[in-house]
């Protein structure tokens, strides 16, 4: 870590919500910070408050230009990078055969692309120091899916699953990886995050549309507080052995252990047909 012992964090996504509460805690907490936004202008009232340990930086993750930019400007202004928080993105709801090419091709180029883009450039770094800490903002919707989420879900999913083989890649090289996975938070995830079908058809109406009433009916009352979130990320960046998934709000950590009942179930359901398939002279592999 950096000799006066506080933290260089680099945030996507600062302007709102997750990003931005994250970003009032760190600075609040005295770390140093490279706060980013497609309008950094948002975070000017930052800046004048804490001149001397924020930068505020353009950053469309999905702009690898930029995003070079960015971890360029970190290494500049502040000579180091502990703490990578891909936050930046966005839901998109409607059935998979309801949204158009162009709206999954968006949605997986920032929420999976996006973030990859970002581990890519500042893992250079990482490497070299020995040490960091690269937190990677998924969804409950990234392990327990619902109806109307697939895209979305499945961009979640994936950076999991990318998040899960890093995981093990860095560790012995001194960098830790942490999955976050919200349920409904107060942000403005549902009002201007949430990317909606482009047409709709009546036949998912009982599923989908039950989801999508229930996303704007929750809009604004949402159970998890972003600035709870906050204080428990820094807790977590800060101990010795964070976890690889952080649960975070009662409905995920419900919706998660109800996942992990029915996988195990099924599981135990369909263990002799899984063992049925191996040849019957083969080595240990397990
Ligand atoms: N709130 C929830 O209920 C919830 C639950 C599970 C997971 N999440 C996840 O939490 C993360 C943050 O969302 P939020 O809930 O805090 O919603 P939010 O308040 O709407 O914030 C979303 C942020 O992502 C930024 N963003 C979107 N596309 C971007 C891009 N291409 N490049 C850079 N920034 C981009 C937005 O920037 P602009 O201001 O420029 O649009 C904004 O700062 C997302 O990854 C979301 O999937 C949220």
């Amino acid at each position: 870590m950096s000799s006066n012992n506080k933290k260089v964090w680099l945030i996507t996504g600062s302007s709102s919500g997750f990003g931005r509460a994250l970003a009032e805690a760190v600075l609040k907490h005295g770390d140093r910070l490279i706060a980013t936004a497609r309008k950094p202008e948002q975070l000017n009232d930052l800046v004048n408050q804490y001149p001397e340990t924020v930068k505020a930086v353009r950053l469309d993750i999905t702009n690898k230009t930029a995003v070079k930019a960015a971890v360029d400007a970190a290494l500049e202004a502040f000579g180091r990078i502990d703490v990578l928080v891909n936050n930046a993105g966005y839901g998109l709801i409607g059935a998979l055969e309801e949204v158009s090419d162009e709206q999954i091709w968006r949605n997986f180029d920032t929420n999976l692309f996006g973030a990859i883009n970002m581990i890519r450039a500042v893992l250079p770094i990482l490497r070299q120091q020995k040490s960091g800490h690269i937190v990677n903002m998924s969804a409950i919707a990234g392990f327990s899916n619902e109806l109307g989420f697939s895209i979305y879900g499945g961009a979640k999913f994936a950076l999991e699953g990318v998040s899960e083989a890093l995981h093990g890649e860095v560790a012995p090289l001194g960098i830790k990886v942490t999955i976050v996975e919200p349920g409904p938070f107060r942000t403005d995830f549902i009002g201007r995050s949430l990317d909606r079908a482009e047409h709709s058809i009546d036949e998912y109406e009982q599923t989908v549309g039950e989801f999508l009433q229930f996303l704007d009916k929750i809009e604004g009352t949402q159970p998890g507080d972003p600035d709870k979130a906050a204080q428990v990320l820094i807790q977590v960046v800060n101990s010795d052995n964070p976890p690889l998934r952080l649960v975070l709000g009662k409905y995920a950590y419900s919706k998660f252990r109800k996942k992990i009942e029915s996988l195990t179930a099924e599981l135990d359901a369909w263990e002799q047909i899984a063992a049925s398939t191996d040849f019957e002279t083969v080595g240990s592999h397990s």
